[in-house]
Parts: structure tokens; sequence; C-alpha cells
């Protein structure tokens, strides 16, 4: 078996600004594993324009992504961090990517659809095929390990069949070339904690979205403390107090997601949350919950108004990371070339 070093990369959409299930989700994972892997983090804006968007808006979301990941503890000394666009090859390894992904697998992803809608004939390529350039951004470094929420592991399981797929129709040259007998890790989800599906806050069986019109149903990590508390006072709950276990959450989407949260904030179960809470009623849960989510955000926000107060520190961090990208990429997609046969020896 080939051996393939320890690798994490991620990457988040610049289409709006982060909002609590990304941070719960994603983020929360994107900064411990600093502390045990080399990371790559990424703000994917080849991604946000598979559906439209105002330039000038685009342009300022970059910033905003960037300045978030580091008002959250990603610290660009240790860990890699810059937008996609910047580094060539992701688009380059996405074309070779098209060609071995086959029709039926990506006719078969639920983001495309959901996102399509009706419409399907207006939506743009780039949707149909957005799984594959996510793919070439994880393997483009040959990243081992991928920290996301659950939305995105039917995502992973494409990127594990194309790196698959990859290997097996090219056996024969990966070997000549002298990588063994794989050329690309096949990259493991790390879906973790206790927050990995965040719901909204006004329906429990619903995601908690960018794209949701209504803004009551996600905290975005650029709320204050007022629309935090307006936000959470204001979130679908049932009659019944909280049960003190969490196996009494079930069949109860509203109170096992605020519950989720809490805990996730906190980062205990939902069965420490419930030792304290059970029997409580909503409104004090509530109170307890706007306290520890203004405590977590309040920084963040700070940080991050901080941070893009300087745009040109924030262009100068993505340049550099960038530019470290780019070496990594480039000696990536100089193997793959002599792999296909463009470029042979
Ligand atoms: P995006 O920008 O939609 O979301 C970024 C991350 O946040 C997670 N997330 C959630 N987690 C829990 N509950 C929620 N309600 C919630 N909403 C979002 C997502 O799972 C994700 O981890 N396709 C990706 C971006 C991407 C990517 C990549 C990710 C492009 N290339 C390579 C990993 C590796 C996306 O649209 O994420």
């Amino acid at each position: 078996m080939t051996q393939f070093k320890d690798l994490v990369f991620s990457g988040m959409q610049p289409t709006h600004s982060l909002h609590l299930g990304n941070y719960l989700g994603a983020m929360v994972n994107w900064v411990r594993m600093q502390d045990t892997h080399a990371c790559i983090y990424c703000v994917v804006d080849l991604h946000a324009i598979t559906m439209p968007q105002d330039p000038k808006a685009l342009a300022r979301n970059i910033r905003e992504v960037a300045a978030a990941y580091i008002a959250c503890g990603i610290d660009p000394q240790r860990s890699i961090l810059f937008n996609q666009s910047r580094v060539h090859q992701h688009a380059e390894l996405a074309w070779v990517f098209n060609c071995v992904a086959r029709m039926g697998w990506m006719s078969r992803m639920t983001q495309f659809k959901e996102k399509a809608g009706k419409d399907r004939e207006n939506a743009s390529v780039g949707l149909f095929v957005y799984p594959t350039l996510m793919a070439a951004d994880i393997l483009l470094y040959r990243a081992t390990a991928v920290p996301v929420g659950e939305d995105q592991k039917q995502h992973l399981e494409l990127t594990r069949d194309i790196a698959q797929k990859f290997n097996n129709d090219f056996a024969d040259t990966i070997a000549e070339a002298g990588f063994g007998e794989a050329f690309f890790p096949l990259p493991e989800p790390m879906i973790q904690g206790p927050a990995t599906r965040v719901m909204s806050l006004r329906d429990g069986t619903k995601k908690m979205s960018k794209s949701d019109p209504s803004d009551y149903s996600r905290i975005n990590l650029t709320d204050d403390a007022d629309a935090i508390a307006q936000k959470v006072r204001k979130a679908k709950t049932d009659p019944e107090p909280l049960p003190s276990e969490a196996a009494g959450l079930s069949g109860r989407p509203e109170a096992d997601n605020l519950v989720g949260i809490y805990a996730a904030l906190k980062d205990v179960s939902r069965d420490a949350v419930l030792a304290e809470f059970g029997g409580a009623n909503f409104s004090t849960f509530k109170a307890a919950l706007v306290d520890v989510a203004v405590e977590k955000v309040a920084p963040i926000t700070a940080e991050m108004r901080r941070l893009t107060a300087d745009p040109g520190h924030i262009d100068a961090i993505l340049a550099s990371g960038a530019e470290k990208a780019s070496v990594m990429a480039e000696e990536t997609m100089k193997a793959v070339k002599e792999i296909v046969g463009f470029a042979r020896a």
C-alpha cells in the first residue's frame, strides 16, 4: 500500500457571512485539528460562482470569510489559508476529474438537485460539476482527512470514488512513475461533535442554512448580543419541559437542536446538558443558551471587525497562503500530467 502523509483540507464558500452551523459543524474541528495535523483551509470562491454572485459583494465576502477563519482560531502561521481562485491548479485538476467522474454519479448528488430546484435547464454547468471541483480541492494536496458537517458526506463519498477510479484507470502509469499502487489517497470525512447538523431555529426539521430567507432561522457570526438574544427567544420549541436524558429528545426536533447547540458551544454531551436542565422549561434554558452563545460569538465578531478594517492585511495573508499552496499543487499537477499522458518523460 502506498503511504500518504496525514494532511487536513477543508473549505467554506464565501457566499455569505458564516453562521453557527458552519462554526459548530466544521470550524470548531478545523481549529482543533491544527494541534495534531498539518492543515490547509481554503475560501472556495470558485465554488461560489456556481450560483450568481454580485462581484463587489463576492470580493468583500472572500475577505470576511478569511477574517472569520482567523477570528475563530485558524492560525495562518501554522496552517495554510488562501482563497481557491489564487491557485489555478484547482480548476486544472477539476477538468481531469470531469473526465474521470461519470454522469450517473453526478446526477445522484442531492445538493445539485436541491440547488437547481425545478428549473434544472437553467442551472449553471458549474453547479452540476461542483463536486468534481471539490474533489480536486482535496486531492490536489493528496489530503487524507476532511473535517466537514454532515451535509458534505455525499460529496466526500464521491471524492473517494473519483480517487479510486483515477488510481484504477491509470494504474500502469502510476506505477511506472514510481507512485506504487495508488497516486491519490481515499480521504476520510471527519464528521464529529454534537452538532454535525445544526438545524434552523424556525424549523427543527430543516438545516440551518445561509439560503433560508428568514434571518431568524440562523445565528450569524456577525450578530451582536441583542440579535442573538432575540433569535434564541423567538426560536421554535414545543410545550414540554426538557427531558433528563438525550433519549427523551427523539421526536422533538427543536428541543434536540437547541440542546445540541448548547452542548457543542460548551463542548459537552447532550446528556451532560440534560443532567443540568432536565425538567426545566424553555424560558430558563433559552436564557442560559443566550449567555453561552453570546460568550462564544461576541469575541469572534469583535475580532472579525478588527481584521476586516484592514483588507490589505487579509490580502497579504491570502497571498502568502496561496504561494505555499501553489508549490504543493504544482507538484501534484506535474505528476498528474505525466500519469494521464500529457507530459511523458
Ligand atoms: P459550505 O460553505 O456550505 O459550508 C461550510 C461547512 O459548514 C458545514 N455546515 C454545517 N454543519 C452543520 N450544520 C449546518 N447547518 C451546516 N451548514 C454548513 C458544511 O458541512 C461545511 O463543512 N462544498 C462545501 C465547500 C467545499 C469543501 C471543499 C469542503 C468546497 N471544497 C473541500 C471540504 C473540502 C460547502 O459548500 O460548504
